[in-house]
């Protein structure tokens, strides 16, 4: 038996003796994807961790997702398999306190145009315009969400700003995405000016070149990108919402504007087409932390145990179900 075929086999049978379930965002290595019982977008793991029937989740994403799923599901253990695995988009926004600055990314040759001003908290943000909801991206700490109305995923954040009776409303903390929704709806809506540094170094240029390289393909492109990269962009989506679109498609190319993990399932659920990604540095780092090594460590020692304490877990989770509630 070979060394992968090994580890295969511990996770296998470690699973089934302690009633877990593996779950995997779409961003996961190919192999992580591979052992994983569901594979997802983050609104559909979101779903799958409240109505999963188990002892143990491992989440094979980053911290905020295995957050959710703790929220969701407080009666479950909830494991991380690499506790340093975080979302620096989420880090951005902090409920209050102390002032932050982000500086950089250490080990890119790109770095983001920008350096957040956080001289703002979220509750200086909910001050300075009283009574607008805030509408958090899952890509949030569990403290953020607690001070949040409800929830969004890149797949539904349209509809939930339009699902809320106020005119205007504060969408936190990916400035992108909050500039899709502002470009679909009449509301107004007020950005936080968070980002990711995956999908914000994409320019108009990477578009250019990629159309000029593959001339037939059509281009799919997360909202977490650029505005002016979402304009050129033939369809704007989620990852699972890529993956229903190309799998519907009566076309044979896409670009593919979203992280290059993405491209496994893609190239999985459609072998007679072809899809090249829109940047080749479209990785997250954080995402790669998680390896079947990791899995099957956290599954043997039980470690990095993600548990939301309960005055944070129960408005967080307020927040989550009111936009599990919208169809
Ligand atoms: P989804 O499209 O799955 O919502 O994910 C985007 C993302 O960047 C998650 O970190
Ligand atoms: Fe966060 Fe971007 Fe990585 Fe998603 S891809 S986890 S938003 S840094």
């Amino acid at each position: 038996m070979s060394r992968t075929e090994g580890l295969l086999d511990e996770i296998r049978k470690l699973k089934v003796e302690k009633r877990a379930v593996i779950l995997s965002h779409n961003y996961q290595r190919d192999e992580v994807q591979e052992i994983a019982d569901y594979v997802g977008d983050s609104l559909e793991l979101s779903r799958k961790a409240s109505t999963i029937d188990c002892d143990l989740i491992v989440f094979c994403g980053v911290h905020f997702m295995a957050e959710s799923a703790s929220i969701l599901s407080p009666e479950k253990t909830v494991l991380l398999p690499e506790p340093d695995a975080g979302c620096p988009m989420a880090d951005m926004i902090r409920v209050s306190g102390a002032r932050e600055v982000w500086k950089s990314f250490p080990g890119y040759d790109v770095q983001p145009a920008f350096v957040l001003p956080h001289e703002f908290t979220l509750r200086d943000m909910k001050e300075r315009y009283p009574g607008a909801p805030v509408v958090a991206y899952v890509n949030t700490t569990a403290a953020v969400k607690a001070e949040s109305d409800i929830c969004c995923t890149s797949a539904n954040v349209v509809k939930v700003v339009e699902s809320l009776s106020s005119e205007r409303v504060i969408c936190i903390p990916d400035r992108n995405l909050s500039m899709w929704a502002q470009k679909n709806t009449k509301k107004q809506v007020i950005a936080w000016d968070g980002f990711c540094h995956v999908h914000d170094r994409v320019t108009r240029d990477d578009v250019f070149k990629a159309r000029k390289e593959h001339p037939g393909a059509l281009l799919m492109a997360h909202p977490e990108c650029r505005p002016e990269v979402l304009e050129l962009a033939d369809h704007v989506t989620s990852t699972s919402g890529m993956l229903r679109f190309a799998g519907a498609s009566d076309r044979m190319e896409f670009i593919v504007g979203t992280e290059i993990g993405l491209m496994y399932r893609l190239r999985k659920e459609n072998p007679e087409k072809l899809f090249y990604p829109l940047r080749k540095d479209m990785i997250c780092p954080n995402m790669k932390k998680t390896t079947l090594q990791s899995v099957l460590r956290a599954l043997k020692e039980m470690r990095s145990v993600i548990k939301v304490p309960e005055e944070i877990r129960v408005p967080a989770k307020r927040a989550l179900d009111r936009m599990l509630e919208i169809k």
